[in-house]
């Protein structure tokens, strides 16, 4: 969602704040802008689409100023205009704001009353009035924004600089996330540290409700009672060249292509050369919790639906799983003693991070599943296995997804032995099934052009039909998702079992529906599936393995064959192929593969 830059120098800043504006454009916008000093003056440029919208306003109006913030905005409060873009202002206070403001409107009344001038239909203004007034009242900068954030409710990371004060940024967080840069003599605030990587790796994050006063070569934190406190430096390794597209059209493809590799990565992190597990220590035992419940949005949801197949199948541990923005309202029993699992990318879904607050309530042990380390999901559970995917920067998740089923894998592998219901000899043969999916990978990998000759066709459906069973369900679902997400064709993911129980009538010529089934214990029932759709016309297009193939029994519209592989590790194989077809169909269609309309990488609100 929004983004923040901010950076406090000795040198003109409006290039770079564009520069860490760009490693944000995949969080999802549609406007941009940027405040700087000029002779003291507050002095913005804004601009509504692209950011390369922004450059070019820059190139024709510079903008000098060597303290400065920047923000690209998705659109909550207010349509994308350049009125609604960031940075708001009055004439002694600039703020970028990432998350939402809950009791905007009547603080807005409260300011208009006396006499504060709003040019924006957005929460955000408000902030910049507020701080304008107590500022009016003779406090200084420091003064009136621990006396303004204390007035504010909802979610908030912001970046402010005061008119006059070419010396001084200030940040605050509470909800969402915000790092800050320590440069030499310059100083930084970034919604992420990718943000920041080619100026610093000296990244602190801030704790909620912290807010910090950033003077040249010098950051002051204060926690929510405004009391001064230490943060601690973490070295990041994010290089400018570890976020490039390297030789790859589309930052997504590049991920796709990723995964072998850090699925390889993720599985080392956890297990041993002889396949032995070296989890990290956490704080329940599985033999005796009594149920799992498990949350998430989007494909991270999908990524904990297939983990339920696995925990149920392998360690009979009853599971839930719940999307998160559900569960956070149902006001579900939890029983005692047991684990609430949180699956997260980011680590900053808004929805994700309230279920797990739910959740502790209930006297849940939190485990988390996330990409970002430092993330506010991570900070918040008990426990955290971490995926070792990297920064994944296309909108649409891919190599995230893959390495959190390589971790809820071995998570329920070792809840099997700990229970009881896997021996030794099947644990160890999951695992070296799990080592053998890389190499997999590599060889479907290769065969890329064959996925890309059919996204032509599928390129002109408007609608498509996912189907699959067993673990393989939740990836029909999934990619039934990325096809939406990058192509914006209508897609539906169901059980094939369901078929008959409604959307056969969808079936015509006119309607692709991609078959996931490999030849295993299900095979033959979905088999029959796709000779009921071929019977009515339908374009079957069949992900299986070489026996699958011959045994189908009908002959599909088109047809791949993927390696033969231990049924269990299946939704990690058919993943990747899965993507391969959204992505060369969207490349078909002419979309914006790594940033699709209204869509955000990080939902960081509700
Ligand atoms: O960062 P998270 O994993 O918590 O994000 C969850 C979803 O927003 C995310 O998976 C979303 O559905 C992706 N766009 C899917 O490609």
């Amino acid at each position: 969602m929004c983004g923040i830059v901010g950076i406090l120098a000795e040198r003109p800043v409006a290039d770079l704040l564009v520069d860490g504006l760009r490693r944000l454009e995949y969080r999802g916008y549609d406007s941009a802008g940027v405040a700087t000093l000029v002779d003291g003056v507050i002095t913005t440029r804004r601009a509504v689409g692209k950011l390369q919208n922004l450059a070019d306003r820059l190139q024709q109006e510079p903008l000098p100023g060597t303290v400065g913030i920047g923000h690209t905005r998705w659109a909550t409060h207010g349509r994308p205009s350049e009125d609604n873009a960031h940075p708001h202002f009055s004439d002694r206070v600039a703020v970028v704001h990432n998350g939402i403001i809950e009791n905007h409107r009547a603080l807005r009344a409260e300011l208009e009353a006396k006499q504060h001038r709003f040019k924006s239909e957005t929460d955000t203004e408000t902030i910049a009035h507020l701080i304008t007034d107590y500022l009016q009242q003779g406090m200084t900068p420091q003064a009136a924004t621990a006396t303004a954030l204390k007035r504010l409710e909802g979610a908030f990371a912001i970046g402010i600089i005061f008119a006059g004060h070419p010396n001084l940024l200030i940040g605050a967080r509470r909800g969402s996330p915000l790092a800050l840069g320590y440069g030499d003599q310059e100083m930084y605030l970034g919604s992420d540290a990718l943000a920041l990587a080619p100026l610093t790796n000296c990244i602190s994050y801030l704790e909620e409700g912290d807010w910090i006063e950033l003077t040249p070569g010098k950051a002051v934190v204060h926690d929510a009672n405004d009391q001064v406190v230490e943060r601690k430096i973490h070295q990041t390794n994010l290089s400018g060249a570890m976020i490039g597209k390297g030789q790859y059209r589309h930052f997504m493809l590049k991920e796709i292509f990723e995964q072998p590799a850090v699925i390889g990565d993720t599985l080392a992190s956890l297990v041993t050369a002889d396949n032995k597990m070296a989890l990290p220590d956490l704080p329940f035992d599985w033999a005796t919790v009594p149920r799992l419940t498990i949350v998430a949005c989007g494909t991270a949801y999908y990524a904990g639906m297939v983990a339920k197949y696995w925990f149920e199948q392998l360690a009979h541990l009853p599971v839930e799983v719940d999307i998160a923005s559900e569960f956070r309202y149902r006001e579900a029993p939890l029983p005692q003693g047991g684990v609430t699992l949180a699956v997260s990318q980011s680590g900053e879904t808004a929805d994700t991070l309230a279920a797990i607050s739910y959740a502790k309530k209930q006297g849940q042990k939190i485990l988390a599943v996330v990409n970002v380390p430092q993330s506010s999901i991570a900070r918040q559970a008990d426990a955290v296995v971490p995926t070792l995917a990297g920064p994944e920067i296309g909108v649409a998740s891919t190599k995230a997804y893959t390495t959190q089923l390589t971790v809820l894998l071995c998570l329920a592998v070792a809840a099997g032995v700990a229970r009881g219901k896997l021996d030794a000899k099947r644990a160890a043969a999951i695992l070296q099934a799990v080592r053998e999916v890389p190499a997999q990978l590599n060889a479907v990998l290769r065969d890329e052009h064959k996925i890309q000759e059919l996204a032509h066709h599928l390129a002109e459906a408007r609608d498509v039909l996912y189907l699959a069973r067993g673990a393989l369900y939740p990836l029909a679902l999934e990619g039934a998702l990325k096809l939406k997400e990058i192509s914006y064709i209508h897609a539906e993911g169901y059980p094939a079992g369901e078929l008959k129980h409604g959307p056969i009538a969808l079936i015509d010529e006119f309607m692709p529906v991609v078959v996931l089934a490999p030849h295993d214990a299900l095979f033959e029932k979905t088999a029959s599936n796709v000779q009921e759709v071929v019977a009515r016309g339908g374009k079957v297009v069949l992900f299986s393995d070489a026996e699958g193939q011959a045994k189908i029994g009908t002959k599909p519209f088109w047809s791949m064959a993927l390696p033969a592989s231990d049924p269990v590790v299946a939704p990690l194989l058919y993943a990747v192929p899965v993507q391969l077809l959204a992505y060369y169909t969207a490349l078909a269609k002419g979309t914006d593969v790594d940033q699709p309309r209204n869509l955000a990488k990080s939902v960081t609100v509700e």
